[in-house]
């Protein structure tokens, strides 16, 4: 054994109690009543967004989210908005839920320095993706905010379920990269343990695919790959200018595949001044 420091050393007995407690996902952390009801009611068919945006309405945190990301850079060409019924207009439903859920969910254990930053480096790879979908003329923008915004919601379980071994793992000076590192502590990595999240929270294959594939995008279903290739392009975009986590090390060769694949060369320059100045006003 050498003298650096890995993490997974002596994590045998917390990786099986990690594994146990992750795949019972009634053991996830307590969401609060209101979010519980909104999410239900968002799966209901028969959903009337009058209703939807009633409810959000009781509570105070849920609105102000929802009414910050209307009244985004991303939807700054259309007004500026005030009532929560609005909001839910411009971002639609599937985008109020991931809003709600994602954020609900930080909010549980975001006194952990490692999860605040999470937050706004998912913040900057959902614009980030989403601008470079609109630069290469694709349309699911929806799916590319939404995806770029849950593409690492998986870290999130790790403080939450095993917060010790989280703290070795941000201290472990391995040069592996960081899946590599999280599958010999905890026995999955952030992209497994997040699609298990979005499967179980209901959302559509696209999404799970960008959580599953976006360290590897060319792994993933065709249906989904662009999505998955812009997510991912924008996430080492991010990590390469200090928003977020870089467990993908922001190299030439690294973003050149992801790049030719979406066609964005040439607009590659503007994407970058976006995100970057997006970066300045998250919080
Ligand atoms: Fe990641
Ligand atoms: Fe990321």
């Amino acid at each position: 054994m050498t003298s650096s420091r890995h993490a997974g050393d002596s994590g045998g007995f917390r990786k099986e109690e990690f594994r146990l407690k992750v795949e019972d996902l009634t053991l996830l952390p307590a969401i609060s009543p209101h979010v519980l009801e909104f999410m239900t009611s968002l799966d209901d068919p028969a959903a009337n967004i009058a209703g939807i945006s009633g409810r959000i309405e009781k509570d105070p945190g849920l609105s102000a989210r929802i009414l910050k990301v209307a009244n985004s850079p991303l939807y700054a060409s259309r007004g500026h908005v005030t009532r929560v019924i609005d909001a839910l207009v411009r971002v639609g439903l599937m985008t109020a839920k991931a809003i709600i859920m994602t954020a609900s969910f930080f909010d549980s254990i975001r006194d952990h320095p490692a999860v605040a930053s999470l937050w706004k480096h998912s913040m900057a790879v959902s614009f980030g993706a989403r601008k470079i979908g609109e630069a290469t003329g694709m349309t699911r923008l929806d799916e590319l905010y939404l995806a770029g915004l849950l593409h690492d919601i998986g870290k999130v379980v790790y403080p939450m379920f095993a917060r010790e071994s989280f703290d070795a793992y941000l201290e472990d000076d391995s040069t592996d990269p960081g899946p590599v590192r999280e599958s010999r502590l905890f026995g999955m990595d952030h992209a497994e343990l997040g699609t298990r999240l979005a499967e179980a929270w209901n959302f559509p294959p696209v999404i799970y695919h960008a959580i599953r594939y976006h360290h590897a995008p060319v792994d993933a279903p065709e249906p989904s790959r662009d999505v998955v290739n812009a997510v991912g392009l924008a996430d080492r975009i991010s990590s390469a200018y200090g928003m977020g986590h870089s467990e993908d090390p922001f190299v030439e060769g690294g973003i050149r595949p992801l790049i030719e694949n979406l066609g964005v060369s040439s607009s590659i320059d503007g994407i970058l001044a976006s995100v970057l100045g997006y970066g300045d006003n998250i919080e």
